[in-house]
């Protein structure tokens, strides 16, 4: 991958994605759960997901979901998301904005499903849609399958790679006594960077 980096910029870029990375491996990391934004005819919509895969080369983050819930069909009529994370220690905070790919019933969700703990599986079994309306709260509880009733084929449809290509990263950092911004811009094939006014 080609970068057009200045030093500090360097430093800063090469901080991003090794965040992101240790966070795709560490349950505890301040970015683990990152916010995912869609955008719904002329409606923004956000929501929580866990960061599953990072991979600068490609400038992809991978996260699962459940093939039914309404964001996929979001992403489907409009690509174009945001993710939003924030790490209230070192007071970083990054959007980046992408490009989102749905992955169902191919190669990558057979190898990631099957990396998948047996719990987090069962999270696909769910009877109803997520975000679909319950007559009753006794249906609430009908909802999770128990690990006796549990297939996993039939989980196995349910469940949903989102890719995102990343082409623009804004970084902030609350430093004292300066605060710094600085956005970097895939274009051509190559990441350039410019500071902005925080
Ligand atoms: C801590 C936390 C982690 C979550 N992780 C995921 C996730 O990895 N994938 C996912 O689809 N939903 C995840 N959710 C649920 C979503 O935030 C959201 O409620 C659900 O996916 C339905 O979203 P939608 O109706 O916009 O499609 C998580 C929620 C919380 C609170």
């Amino acid at each position: 991958m080609r970068k057009n980096l200045n030093k500090r910029s360097q430093e800063i870029f090469a901080s991003i994605w090794s965040n992101l990375r240790d966070a795709s491996l560490d349950r505890k990391h301040p970015w683990r759960y990152i916010q995912l934004s869609t955008v719904n005819h002329d409606q923004a919509l956000a929501r929580t997901v866990v960061v599953r895969k990072i991979n600068e080369e490609s400038r992809c983050i991978e996260c699962h979901t459940d093939y039914r819930s309404p964001k996929i069909q979001q992403i489907k009529k409009n690509p174009k998301v945001l993710f939003l994370a924030f790490n209230s220690i070192s007071k970083v905070q990054i959007s980046c904005f992408a490009e989102a790919t749905i992955h169902y019933q191919n190669h990558l969700t057979k190898s990631r499903w099957l990396d998948n703990h047996r719990n987090n599986q069962l999270t696909y079994a769910n009877r109803y849609a997520p975000g679909s309306q319950l007559s009753n709260y006794a249906q609430l509880q009908d909802n999770t399958l128990s690990i006796e009733e549990f297939e996993p084929e039939s989980a196995y449809l349910n469940f949903a790679v989102i890719e995102s290509k990343v082409h623009l990263i804004d970084y902030l950092s609350l430093e004292n006594p300066k605060h710094l911004r600085a956005q970097f811009r895939y274009v051509d094939n190559e990441w350039t960077s410019y500071w902005l006014a925080p």
